[in-house]
């Protein structure tokens, strides 16, 4: 019996990261179903990543639309329990912190099915985004989390979820990134096709706190119209069309000839964009990772961020929405070349672009070795405590857990600071909290 694996997305970056996924799936032969929610519908929001990523076509499409939190997650509770109940999948994979992860992960979950969290473990501590409670939600619901980097891990194993369900892969955005951007620049000339001269700076936002808020919107657009040493080249997402015209700010923009307004861009002609940017500004998680995979520097127009790795690398700076922080900050990491350099520089945090593949190799592991079933577990009347253990010898976490069975350690401290407890971290000098098994 081979496993057959149900993928949902819905929006625009989840088909984009979900899209290596979904190769590794086809490359190996896997059976699985792809299930579109519906909730991001213009051709330029979807069907064009299908066509430039080369997907099939969505076995379903449960048509949510757009509306309220409520009424789009409900809808899609019930199209997704449809589809889920008669495919029967072993496996539900979802991605990120939209809905489409919310509605998937209750409702998989409910059904007995396990579910794989791509990119789990992203925290914002900012319960006022609705992605922060999305991500929340789906971590009860998950069985598998595909996380990251040892934060995100570290943010799991803080929220008290098992260590042995928690798979650090880095972000399949980096290998989207890697494959499209050579395939990219064999189809397109972005300069051609956009009529670009000099530096640019690409421009993207959407986030309801930045976008529905007109003072915020007025402070970004009052920013970007002083900002005239450079092009700014803005394909502007519907939900920023929808307000820049509910709150007149639309024409005003037009009228800066520095100010290139567009529509949202394929993913090849908008990686193209992206590599020849002199600087990213942006409130998108995707676009601060792949500023980084793409060694551009990044401002972004947040007060936080769930993609902190970016900024403790160096590689991103968070400006919030005010005018004056916004031109300050950006002229200076244009004319310090000090600076410009090292956010250049940064390292990446995401991984080397075989996430996708680490992915599907835990999937068919745990499959194989019969981990993924949800059933009644055997130990259920063994009680769990947890405790914390100082460790005075040369000692790794495997060789610990190996010899204390009934102890599993969750999270290393090193002189206060947490570290993730890979197999081979010599625990020596350090403090373990572990579970311990009665
Ligand atoms: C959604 C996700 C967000 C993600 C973003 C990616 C949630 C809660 N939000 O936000 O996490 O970062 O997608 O882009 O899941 N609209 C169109 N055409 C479309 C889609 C939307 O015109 O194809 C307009 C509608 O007016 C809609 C508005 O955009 O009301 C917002 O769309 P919605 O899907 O609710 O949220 P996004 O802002 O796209
Ligand atoms: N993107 C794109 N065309 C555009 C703007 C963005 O292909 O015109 C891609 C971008 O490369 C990134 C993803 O869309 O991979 C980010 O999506 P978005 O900003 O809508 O959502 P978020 O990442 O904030 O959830």
């Amino acid at each position: 019996m081979s496993i057959k694996i149900a993928v949902i997305l819905g929006t625009r970056p989840e088909i984009i990261k979900m899209a290596p996924v979904i190769d590794e799936i086809e490359n190996r032969n896997i059976n699985y179903v792809l299930i579109h929610t519906g909730q991001h519908y213009d051709h330029e929001m979807s069907d064009q990543f299908f066509i430039d990523l080369e997907l099939k076509k969505p076995d379903y499409n449960v048509g949510v639309g757009s509306g309220y939190h409520g009424e789009q997650t409900a809808n899609m509770i019930k199209g997704i329990e449809e589809v889920l109940i008669a495919e029967k999948p072993d496996l539900v994979l979802v991605q990120g912190d939209t809905n489409a992860v919310l509605s998937g992960a209750i409702v998989a979950s409910k059904l007995h099915i396990p579910v794989g969290h791509v990119e789990a473990g992203l925290r914002s501590y900012d319960r006022s985004m609705p992605e922060e409670i999305n991500r929340e939600v789906a971590d009860v619901c998950s069985k598998l989390y595909f996380v990251p980097t040892e934060g995100s891990a570290l943010n799991l194993l803080f929220a008290g979820l098992n260590r042995e369900n928690i798979f650090i892969t880095g972000n399949t955005i980096v290998d989207a990134c890697i494959r499209n951007l050579k395939i990219a620049k064999k189809k397109t000339d972005i300069n051609h096709m956009l009529n670009l001269n000099g530096d640019i700076m690409t421009l993207t936002m959407h986030r309801a706190e930045n976008v529905d808020n007109r003072e915020r919107l007025q402070n970004i657009v009052d920013a970007l119209t002083e900002l005239d040493e450079l092009t700014i080249v803005f394909p502007v997402h519907p939900r920023t069309v929808k307000n820049l015209e509910k709150f007149d700010l639309l024409k005003e923009l037009g009228n800066y000839e520095h100010i290139k307004l567009i529509k949202p861009l394929g993913y090849l002609e908008f990686l193209l964009l992206l590599s020849r940017s002199k600087i990213i500004m942006t409130d998108s998680g995707g676009l601060q990772e792949e500023a980084i995979t793409l060694n551009i520097p990044c401002a972004t127009l947040r007060y936080n961020t769930e993609r902190h790795e970016t900024v403790k690398a160096g590689g991103n700076m968070l400006l919030g929405a005010e005018k004056e922080k916004i031109i300050d900050n950006v002229r200076e990491i244009l004319n310090n070349a000090d600076l410009y350099n090292k956010m250049k520089k940064a390292p990446n945090p995401y991984g080397d672009g075989n996430s996708s593949t680490k992915i599907i190799d835990v999937i068919l592991s745990e499959y194989r070795d019969k981990k993924l079933k949800i059933s009644v577990p055997e130990d259920i009347m063994k009680d769990k405590s947890r405790k914390l253990i100082k460790i005075n010898e040369n000692i790794t976490v495997k060789d610990f857990e190996r010899i204390n069975s009934n102890l599993i350690v969750n999270i290393v401290f090193e002189e206060g600071d947490p570290l993730y407890p890979f197999d081979e971290l010599d625990l020596k000098d350090k403090f373990i909290l572990v579970d311990h098994l009665a």
